[in-house]
């Protein structure tokens, strides 16, 4: 069978996979995966193995008649459709779990890290700047007291909200379908309107899947509703947020501090957002630890083999 990997992953498996004289396996560089369509249509694949940032739309599908498995390195998986695969009788399947933790503590250091004005701190340091202690130097604002506002609870959300209580946090939450007693008295999060949400917080994270229904769930509406010096945080997707006008309020003062690992046209990053020392930019990193990727790689190279073998995938998606 012929599998196209859209780049090399971490990890032993990875390194044993490619090893394997069974499969016919294509690994492509970041200068091929540019023109991926071009090497779908050459190597005419049975299975992939794809990346969070590989858009695999119905022109590319069409040109693989033999695929039966995407497997996305990814827990998120908008950049495939889903429902052209579903039609066409191929399996996708995705990395849940393994990443929420890893990713979850993101969330948390981008939050601290707003909160206290780490970047400035470290520039103002390095800079040859620090004469000594002041009691105003620096200041930020303190988690412990703060209403956090969780737009989406699922896997990640709920790791978010059991970390910020450790700091003192209350918890508040807001996502499409309301959570189990269990789930909210194990978390402490209590579950609000999305209005409620947006007014009530002090600090506001993002953990929802994009889809095209939530398309701008942020926009000049929702970012008049929220409370002046909110610190916001955004670890799920960027097109979530209207990144100009989320630029516009922390230029001018309504958003406090902020912390992003996604974008709205990643890569690529809006310019006031990089002229800013009150936001921090990390480029989508969320489950970039040694640990989670090796195990997210186990994940796709088991499924899509297992697929290609007949058998039904562990992480299929839906
Ligand atoms: C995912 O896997 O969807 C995350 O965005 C990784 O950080």
């Amino acid at each position: 069978m012929k599998i196209l990997v859209t780049s090399e992953l971490p990890g032993k498996t990875f390194e044993d996979f490619i090893a394997d004289s069974q499969h016919d396996i294509l690994i492509l560089s970041s200068q091929e995966r540019v023109s991926l369509k071009k090497q779908v249509e050459q190597f005419n694949p049975d299975g992939m193995i794809t990346l969070l940032s590989d858009k695999v739309d119905r022109e590319l599908i069409d040109l693989a008649p033999n695929l039966k498995v995407i497997s996305n390195y990814a827990v998120g998986f908008n950049n495939i459709d889903v429902e052209y695969c579903s039609a066409k009788n191929i399996t996708v399947t995705n990395t849940p779990d393994v990443l929420t933790d890893s990713t979850a503590d993101i969330a948390i250091l981008l939050l601290l890290m707003a909160s206290r004005r780490a970047i400035p701190s470290d520039s103002f340091t390095r800079a040859g700047n620090f004469s000594g202690w002041g009691p105003s130097l620096f200041l930020g604002r303190s988690l412990r007291g703060k209403t956090l506002g969780l737009f989406g609870f699922g896997r990640i959300g709920q790791a978010v909200a059991r970390r910020a209580a450790s700091f003192g946090m209350k918890i508040i939450y807001w996502s499409r379908s309301r959570k189990s007693e269990e789930i909210e008295a194990e978390t402490g999060a209590v579950f609000t309107s999305f209005d409620q949400a947006l007014r009530a917080s002090d600090m506001i994270s993002l953990h929802l899947p994009y889809i095209s229904e939530l398309h701008h769930l942020f926009g000049k509406n929702e970012f008049e509703k929220i409370k002046k010096g909110t610190v916001f945080i955004n670890t799920a997707r960027g097109k979530l947020i209207d990144e100009a006008e989320l630029a516009e309020n922390i230029k001018n003062g309504k958003i406090y501090a902020a912390g992003f690992d996604v974008y709205e046209f990643e890569p690529q990053i809006n310019n006031d957002l990089k002229s800013l020392d009150n936001v921090i930019l990390f480029p989508h990193i969320g489950s970039a630890t040694e640990e989670t990727r090796a195990q997210m790689a186990d994940m796709v190279i088991s499924d899509c083999t297992k697929v290609l073998a007949g058998l039904k995938a562990d992480n299929p998606v839906k």
